[in-house]
């Protein structure tokens, strides 16, 4: 964990230009890829394919939304715009005579019908592709195998033909869970429309398994050591969670510190009523199911917790839940957010340096979750379960604007994908 005095959270903001590794850097994934001398060697790899995933998804919706280059070669602003963002940062588009294009080694996969078959999970027989677009292909084929293994196990695997023990392994054991999840909720970003929204293909509690899928794979571990060191001085604290889903904090905090007072408030009725069912015979917590904004209490808690919540409303509405969270803080209480944000590569390159944490792999890994919160970012803005992304620049500026300010932060998994951030009132 480190606090602001050790770094200036509120001095970064949202990079503009993409993020590379180092040549020597990619030749040493390559060769750790082509070797696999283990089970992380899979990981580096499916990560790349993930990128080159993305990239097809992200061609696809270039293809239907022509446009967005006419919007961004018109205006500045709108490289803001997260498909802009998403398109630069993954290096499908650049800037060829100051006209933003896509790039060459892409352009006949933007157009042609080779996506059509694509997105059925058919190779295509074209020989007129470039070898980065074969690679893309390949890539992407690869994912949707894994991606259909982990829905269905007992289907073969279509594409993938090296390694195919290990990789059937690999999502038996659920080792790439979060990842495999994430890579079937992006696949919708193929039906991306420029001012519009997608309509969600997953129900509501899709997203809240996602949470508890991102909480049994990474947070758990991390949120225990980090609320211990920030109640350090209390014996009981009293421990709001808002969209709490299935209860996954709140049985956490209540194992760290039996015997605490613990609200979670969940506007899922079918969440709520599993998860009320979870906590029946425990007096000390109480589950409500109601939107926060309803919320009415005279209690007061030490810590609010807002784990993967704030992109379920708007970006007007992001300042509102700070500040009722904040309004429900006993004096000297946190605001515990756990939250993952596109563009500040920088800055988590800092808090892992001094959290003496930033070796050679985990810039490796860092690179890559980094890329993929481009369309992570665009799925929040894009469907219609969420209101809109939490965007960095715009989340620092809510904070100032409601007289709030970041304490402390730390990595919540070990990719550095979420961030913990402590919040505080400025005194
Ligand atoms: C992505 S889930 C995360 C759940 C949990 N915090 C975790 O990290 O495992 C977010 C939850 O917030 C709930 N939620 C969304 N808007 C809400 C609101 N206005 N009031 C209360 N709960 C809300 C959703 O139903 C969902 O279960």
């Amino acid at each position: 964990m480190i606090r602001n005095n050790e770094l200036n959270f509120l001095s970064f903001n949202e990079s503009s230009s993409p993020v590379e590794l180092s040549a020597s850097i990619r030749f040493l994934v390559q060769t750790i890829r082509f070797l696999k001398p283990g089970k992380m060697a899979y990981k580096l790899d499916f990560y790349e394919r993930f990128l080159n995933y993305l990239r097809v998804i992200g061609l696809a919706s270039l293809s239907q939304n022509q446009s967005v280059l006419d919007d961004l070669n018109s205006e500045d602003e709108s490289t803001n715009h997260s498909f802009a963002r998403f398109l630069i940062h993954l290096g499908l588009v650049e800037k060829q005579d100051s006209q933003w294009k896509v790039k060459a080694e892409y352009s006949s996969l933007a157009k042609d019908q080779l996506l059509v078959l694509l997105k059925k999970s058919e190779k295509p027989a074209s020989t007129k592709v470039s070898e980065a677009e074969r690679q893309l292909v390949d890539d992407f084929l690869h994912i949707r195998d894994l991606v259909k293994k982990y829905r269905q196990p007992e289907t073969p695997f279509k594409h993938i033909r090296k390694h195919r023990k290990t990789w059937e392994r690999l999502v038996q054991s659920n080792q790439l869970d979060y990842e495999i999840r994430l890579s079937e909720t992006l696949f919708h970003l193929w039906k991306f429309q420029a001012g519009n929204k997608i309509r969600s293909p997953f129900d509501e509690a899709y997203y809240t398994e996602s949470g508890r899928s991102a909480f049994h794979n990474f947070t758990r571990h991390l949120f225990q050591k980090y609320i211990s060191q920030l109640a350090a001085n209390l014996q009981h604290p009293k421990v709001f969670d808002l969209g709490c889903g299935y209860g996954n904090y709140v049985e956490l905090v209540r194992e760290t510190f039996p015997g605490s007072q613990l609200t979670g408030v969940e506007i899922n009725p079918e969440v709520y009523h599993a998860t009320r069912e979870k906590f029946s015979t425990d007096a000390n917590v109480e589950i409500i199911n109601t939107d926060f904004f309803e919320l009415n209490t005279l209690k007061r808690y030490n810590f609010v917790l807002m784990n993967y919540v704030l992109f379920y409303f708007s970006q007007e509405d992001q300042k509102a839940v700070l500040k009722k969270a904040a309004s429900l803080l006993k004096k000297g209480g946190s605001i515990l957010l756990c939250q993952y944000f596109s563009g500040i590569e920088s800055l988590k390159e800092q808090l892992a340096e001094k959290q003496k944490e930033l070796t050679l792999f985990k810039k490796i890994v860092m690179y890559y979750s980094d890329k993929i919160l481009y369309a992570n970012t665009l799925w929040n803005d894009s469907v219609d379960t969420f209101a809109s992304a939490v965007k960095w620049d715009h989340f620092l500026q809510n904070l100032r604007e409601s007289g709030l300010y970041i304490e402390s932060a730390t990595n919540a998994d070990p990719y550095y994908y979420s961030l913990f951030v402590e919040i505080k009132v400025k005194p």
